[in-house]
């Protein structure tokens, strides 16, 4: 089982979309081990974002993961960090395959809806960026192994 950390931006909470992308990771069997509403502030954003810091995006980019509350997950599934990563499409939501999530829902590159992390380093890493132990729990365990 793998595990990966997901936000769902600032654009996909302000439009309304948090119930559908929600359904898209769980009608394809990814379980969620934790989740909740927050605010990322700037030093939260330059931790997260640290290799785009010094990109010529970064301040829209910290000013748009900033401007309202997200959603913050982890999903749990066999090989759920590329699993999540091909339900959700290209990082450019114009280039996005239709039927993903961004091909679907976004036109744009920055306003692409859901983060994810993009390889298991980075999924550990970002993980305790926004969880504590505690706030994760296994849900495997109330499964019935069928369902696992
Ligand atoms: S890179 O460096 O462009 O290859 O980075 P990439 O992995 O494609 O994207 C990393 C995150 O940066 C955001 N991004 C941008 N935002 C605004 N403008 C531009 N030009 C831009 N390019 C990349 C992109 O939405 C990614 O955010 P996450 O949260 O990782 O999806």
């Amino acid at each position: 089982m793998e595990r990966s950390l997901i936000l769902l931006k600032p654009d996909c909470v302000q439009r309304r979309l948090i119930g559908r992308i929600i359904s898209r990771f769980e009608d394809k069997g990814l379980n969620i081990v934790g989740m909740k509403l927050m605010q990322i502030t700037p030093d939260l954003a330059k931790q997260h974002y640290a290799e785009h810091v010094a990109k010529p995006f970064y301040p829209g980019l910290e000013a748009f993961i900033t401007a309202s509350p997200v959603v913050a997950m982890v999903l749990e599934g066999l090989e759920a960090i590329r699993v999540i990563r091909d339900i959700l499409g290209a990082t450019s939501g114009l280039k996005a395959a239709a039927g993903t999530i961004r091909g679907d829902f976004s036109s744009s590159r920055q306003m692409n809806l859901v983060h994810a992390s993009d390889g298991p380093e980075a999924a550990a890493r970002e993980i305790k960026l926004y969880f504590t132990d505690a706030e994760l729990c296994d849900c495997t365990l109330s499964l019935t192994p069928w369902l696992r």
